[in-house]
């Protein structure tokens, strides 16, 4: 089962991976379905494992997804999907073990009938659809998105463990809200690296990351990242404002999403604060 859970976390990140690089609508349209139907199998995989006492990890292999056509990295992603398949028999929860199945089944068939399409997410181009951007500017861009791609993937899997780990409605409901939010920053951060052929998957982030013990200090610690997040936002809206209107305008409004995370995990804090007051 813990094999499982890993397995199943590899194959969500290879189809959120062919998602952003697919250019075609309808293959883009059907990859992110997917990817999020995986997503939410390792959320109940995960969740099985924590009931029945297991302890696990988001430890797992690196993805190899450079591909110059789509068809080979679905091709991947459905002989992923067998392996998921085999590894089933060991789940105990029959009704997840049903559902993960028939949704396999599903999807590898519907991944099939999928049009091939050339990739250029590799092609290390580097620049975004018609702007212009100096070397400077270029750099600061390509920089801004290595970084923060694994900084959303890394708030996406520390919400989750918290939140898989948490029976408070309160703090649930802003850890759920922060993980939505970093699957869109994230996707909108991967779109942009597909778009200028520097796209790659996030690195695998460290146990003690997520596997917490002081909470309050890790939400003040994450404010603080907040805080940076912004700054550097502003900055390369800055860098880029002369150039590109629209990056600059893309930026500013993540830079003022970040401003409503950092007031939920204010409250969350505060929430926290009295819970443990309250003994
Ligand atoms: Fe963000
Ligand atoms: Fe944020």
């Amino acid at each position: 089962m813990k094999t499982l859970l890993v397995r199943t976390h590899e194959a969500w990140l290879a189809t959120l991976m062919a998602a952003l690089m697919s250019k075609k609508t309808e293959n883009k349209r059907v990859l992110t379905e997917f990817s999020d139907i995986l997503w939410r199998h390792f959320t109940w995989i995960e969740h099985d494992l924590i009931v029945r006492g297991v302890d696990y990890d988001y430890d797992r292999e690196n993805i190899p997804i450079k591909v110059e056509r789509l068809g080979v990295l679905i091709a991947d992603i459905v002989r992923r999907m067998n392996d998921l398949e085999m590894l089933l028999v060991r789940c105990e929860d029959e009704a997840l073990k049903d559902r993960i199945r028939t949704d396999l089944e599903y999807m590898r068939y519907a991944l099939g009938k999928l049009e091939d399409e050339e990739v250029t997410a590799f092609d290390m181009h580097r620049t975004y659809r018609d702007i212009e951007l100096d070397k400077e500017a270029t750099d600061a861009l390509t920089l801004f998105l290595f970084e923060e791609s694994y900084k959303e993937y890394e708030l996406i899997m520390i919400y989750n463990y918290l939140q898989a780990h948490s029976d408070d409605a309160f703090l649930n409901r802003i850890f759920q809200i922060l993980i939505d939010e970093s699957f869109f920053h994230l996707r909108s951060f991967g779109e942009m690296m597909a778009e200028m052929g520097i796209l790659g998957v996030p690195r695998v982030i460290h146990q003690s990351l997520y596997k917490v013990s002081d909470i309050e200090k890790f939400l003040l610690d994450g404010i603080e990242e907040e805080i940076a997040a912004k700054e550097q936002c502003k900055e390369l809206s800055d860098a880029v404002a002369s150039k590109s209107d629209e990056l600059a305008k893309f930026f500013d409004f993540i830079n003022y999403q970040e401003n409503y995370h950092i007031e939920l995990m204010r409250d969350a804090v505060e929430h926290f604060r009295k819970k443990q007051a309250d003994g």
